[in-house]
């Protein structure tokens, strides 16, 4: 029955230009920011520093143009113009992300900043009164510093600073926020902030911090949860949720070897983090490799802190939906002659044993960050829906980048758009995956991290040589603004057997 309306609404024969396939009605449309890297007001109105300030500061030979997020998009003072573009995007959502230093600018609840407070309550009733449901993290990545001195995340005591921190974010800002999440892309905080160190903290032992960081995230966001769910969820009846991220890897050729790392790559993201929450404990895999390889290299115990089984049931099911952040794909195949140093090697890279590549054919976006490859967000949708149970999804982030010359007219990020949202319409309706909204990064050009602003995200461009950061709306802008206002794409012919 269901299966006969869906196909009625859809082309199923590829016959004209004028053939559209559409999105469920009710999906949510939109694009996403982060704090840190629009915000700017780094040092006023109360705001404490976090971990990026100190880092860009201290070490601005980290950052691609030695830039900071001092200012940015400076949408402290110019929020209300987002909110504008938004409106006239046409989007119902908007993904935003809360300074913790702006709001506990020592990181802790004996000292609260009411002006930080009135920031968001402004922009989370600004967003309102124009129908747009805020989509709020609670945290990304910028740390309160004086938790960074503690150890940060990995201190076992952060998990209880984060639950107390995202207990009072609920009580302040409940009334207004029907979705939350908890903590964005711990994969990419936990690897490149403690792993690898090209991100703050700057930490570089991959082979313990990154786990370790992982373990304290996946407890905080699950206190986190439960803080909810128990306490503000009859109350409010928003829904909780996690945002998480991976490449998708395609074997680089039919051998089982290469199956196994292209299954790995997206074990090690996607999995580390989504198997405790989704299903219960880390993924067999993962326990098992990290374990052998610490026994190989004569450790007494496995690099993998072990969850108890009280922790795993703490863990496991705390998720209203999942968010998902998907950008591209690689091939993968094992590394070369791996033997030769597991024994020494104690690192992340070496316990996941992946090769990566790219195909020559593969547009690449000028940054060189991403390939436009659109199956592959239908393929990673699969995955997610197989491995962790068909969880409700909410695609968090998606996106191109382009370099700060290039033009308004940015035409292969509209080709990028067209494919992707093709291959979530397929995901949705031929595989049966359950997406229920499409959030774009980014709405505005912003502080890329270690990239500064060499890389621009933006459906909207920022001008940040002037004093009034000047938005510009570019071409890409126009064209989502129809599709969503159609809340369909043409050019996408959805076929029952492709
Ligand atoms: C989520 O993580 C990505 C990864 O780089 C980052 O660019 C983005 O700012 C984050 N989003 C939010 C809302 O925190
Ligand atoms: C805030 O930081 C700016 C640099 O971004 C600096 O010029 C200014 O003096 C600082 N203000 C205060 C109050 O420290
Ligand atoms: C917060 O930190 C600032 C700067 O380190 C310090 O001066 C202040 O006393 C702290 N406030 C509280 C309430 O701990
Ligand atoms: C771990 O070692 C055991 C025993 O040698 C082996 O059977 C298993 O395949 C190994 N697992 C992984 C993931 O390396
Ligand atoms: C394991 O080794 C670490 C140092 O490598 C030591 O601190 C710890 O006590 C050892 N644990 C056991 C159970 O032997
Ligand atoms: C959330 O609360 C509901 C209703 O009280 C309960 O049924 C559910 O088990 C809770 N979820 C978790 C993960 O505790
Ligand atoms: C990774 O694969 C490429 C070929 O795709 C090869 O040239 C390179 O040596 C490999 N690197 C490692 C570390 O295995
Ligand atoms: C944008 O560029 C494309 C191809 O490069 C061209 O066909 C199109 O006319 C341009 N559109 C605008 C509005 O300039
Ligand atoms: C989202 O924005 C990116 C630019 O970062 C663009 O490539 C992509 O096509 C956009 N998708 C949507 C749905 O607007
Ligand atoms: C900034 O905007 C104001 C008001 O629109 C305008 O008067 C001023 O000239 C602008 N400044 C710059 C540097 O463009």
């Amino acid at each position: 029955m269901i299966k006969l309306v869906i196909l009625l609404s859809l082309c199923s024969i590829e016959v004209s230009s004028i053939c559209q396939s559409c999105f469920p009605t009710d999906f949510l449309w939109g694009a996403s920011t982060s704090s840190y890297q629009i915000e700017g007001a780094w040092n006023t109105s109360g705001k404490g520093e976090n971990i990026w300030d100190w880092f860009t500061h201290s070490f601005p030979e980290k950052i691609k143009d030695g830039s900071n997020g001092d200012v940015a998009a400076d949408s402290y003072n110019k929020y209300l113009d987002d909110v504008e573009l938004l409106k006239n995007l046409g989007a119902n959502v908007y993904r935003l992300s809360l300074s913790w230093s702006r709001i506990l600018p020592n990181g802790t609840v004996n000292n609260i900043n009411q002006e930080g407070v009135d920031y968001y309550i402004n922009l989370l009733t600004a967003l309102r009164e124009n129908n747009i449901e805020p989509v709020v993290t609670i945290y990304h990545w910028d740390l309160p510093l004086p938790l960074h001195e503690m150890g940060g995340w990995t201190n076992p005591l952060i998990v209880d600073f984060y639950n107390v921190y995202a207990d009072l974010c609920f009580s302040l800002f409940g009334d207004l926020v029907k979705y939350w999440l908890t903590l964005n892309e711990s994969i990419s905080q936990c690897y490149f902030g403690y792993g690898e160190g090209t991100h703050a903290p700057g930490y570089q032992e991959s082979g313990t911090l990154t786990y370790i960081c992982a373990y304290t995230q996946l407890l905080a966001h699950a206190k986190a949860y439960r803080t909810y769910n128990d306490t503000y969820k009859q109350m409010y009846n928003g829904e909780v949720g996690v945002v998480l991220v991976s490449l998708w890897y395609e074997p680089l050729t039919d051998s089982d070897e290469d199956k196994t790392a292209a299954e790995n790559g997206v074990q090690w993201a996607l999995g580390l983090f989504g198997h405790p929450i989704f299903i219960g404990n880390w993924p067999q895999v993962i326990i098992d490799r990290i374990g052998n390889l610490s026994a190989l290299q004569g450790l007494n115990a496995s690099r993998l802190p072990e969850f108890t089984s009280e922790e795993i049931e703490l863990i496991k099911g705390t998720y209203d939906y999942m968010g998902f952040n998907y950008y591209t794909t690689f091939y993968a195949t094992p590394i070369n002659n791996i033997e030769n140093i597991e024994l020494v090697v104690q690192s992340y890279g070496v316990d996941r044993n992946v090769n990566s590549s790219v195909d020559p054919a593969w547009t690449s976006s000028a940054s060189g960050l991403v390939y436009d490859v659109p199956t592959g967000i239908r393929s990673m949708l699969n995955w997610v829906a197989k491995n962790f149970g068909n969880p409700r999804i909410l695609i968090t982030e998606n996106g191109w980048a382009s370099l700060p010359e290039s033009s308004l007219n940015d035409t292969e990020r509209i080709t990028y758009l067209q494919g992707h949202l093709c291959n979530t319409l397929k995901a949705i309706y031929i595989d049966g995956v359950n997406v229920f909204g499409y959030l774009n990064w980014s709405l505005i050009d912003n502080f890329e991290w270690d990239g500064g602003y060499d890389v621009r995200f933006g459906l909207v461009e920022v001008d940040f040589e002037n004093s009034n950061r000047t938005r510009t709306p570019k071409q890409s802008y126009y064209a989502f603004q129809e599709i969503i206002k159609s809340n369909c794409i043409s050019h996408c012919f959805v076929k029952r057997d492709d």
